[in-house]
């Protein structure tokens, strides 16, 4: 099986689908278990730091781990990032086959920073059996450095790994996300994806096609209007969530659809053409 720690609404879930594979979901929150149940995935309601190792060794092929990082996050009051160093140590620890997570998360300043480190937990069980037999993790950019004692750690058992930052925008996905990836393989040599998008058109050259424009937000959603700003969709920024009131000063024509805040998209499915404007987030809209 694949064993996906983390497991959240599914978006690795959603790419195994296409790839005509499946996982097992290991999650906590409700509304992520409800929505992975809708989309037909598996998924065990469970804590990841809880959940004993025992079910999963011997019948687990690949792992995927997307990890809240506390101690890398930038939001709040950023006490997690002091518990930076406590990760590393359980990390190490329990690659080690030691579990001091009691002793360390007692010292950290976030409860939810040694998470990061649960993932190694599974792999050091797995591994005890030679199993699994490909890794894949996700994180914000600033945990590569987490990815890195990771690869350390799995290159020592006899995978080749690869670790670094990509750009899901250069793989055709609407959204100029990076991420630190790590890819680890026993059976193969882990390499980055080619990128096929890039934020201009390439030409093609003697050493193959070039890369096609990145795909806007308008362009995957078919709602044209791809030769400017792209329309601004903002999800309900209210107390509840919903769609708050119209503020003043919105260009006249702008239009709120329900359960989606604002639209004022040119050419726009819910409602007349208006001037681009600013985005709420306060910038100008730019992205791709
Ligand atoms: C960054 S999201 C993962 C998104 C997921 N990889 C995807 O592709 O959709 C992190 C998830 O971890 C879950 N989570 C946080 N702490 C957890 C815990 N202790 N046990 C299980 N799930 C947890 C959160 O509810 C959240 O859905």
């Amino acid at each position: 099986m694949i064993l996906d720690l983390f497991a959240g609404p599914g978006g690795w879930s959603s790419a195994l689908h296409v790839l005509g594979a499946r996982d097992v979901g290991l999650e906590w929150d409700q509304w992520a278990c409800k929505t992975r149940a809708a989309a037909g995935q598996l998924t065990i309601r469970t804590d990841v730091a809880m959940y004993p190792t025992w079910p999963v060794v011997g019948r687990t092929r690949g792992v995927i781990a997307s990890p809240p990082c506390q101690a890398w996050s930038m939001a709040g009051k950023r006490l997690g990032l002091l518990d930076q160093p406590l990760v590393h140590a359980a990390v190490e620890d329990l690659a080690a086959g030691r579990d001091t997570r009691e002793r360390i998360l007692a010292a950290c300043r976030d409860e939810r920073s040694l998470l990061a480190a649960e993932p190694m937990r599974y792999l050091y069980a797995l591994n005890t059996v030679g199993e699994p037999d490909w890794v894949v993790m996700e994180e914000v950019p600033d945990v590569l450095p987490l990815w890195k004692q990771y690869a350390v750690v799995l290159r020592r058992w006899g995978f080749s790994v690869w670790c670094g930052i990509l750009n899901a925008a250069d793989f055709g996905v609407p959204q100029t996300r990076r991420r630190a990836i790590l890819l680890a393989s026993r059976v193969r040599t882990a390499q980055p994806p080619t990128p096929t998008h890039a934020q201009l058109a390439e030409p093609d050259s003697l050493f193959g096609p070039g890369r096609a424009r990145w795909v806007s937000m308008a362009e995957a959603l078919g709602w044209g209007a791809t030769d400017r700003p792209v329309p601004t969709v903002c999800a309900g920024g209210g107390p509840g969530g919903g769609p708050e009131p119209l503020p003043l000063g919105l260009p006249q024509g702008a239009v709120r659809c329900p359960g989606a805040g604002y639209l004022d998209a040119p050419g726009g499915p819910c409602g007349p053409a208006v001037p681009p404007r600013r985005t709420r987030m306060g910038g100008a809209a730019r992205y791709p």
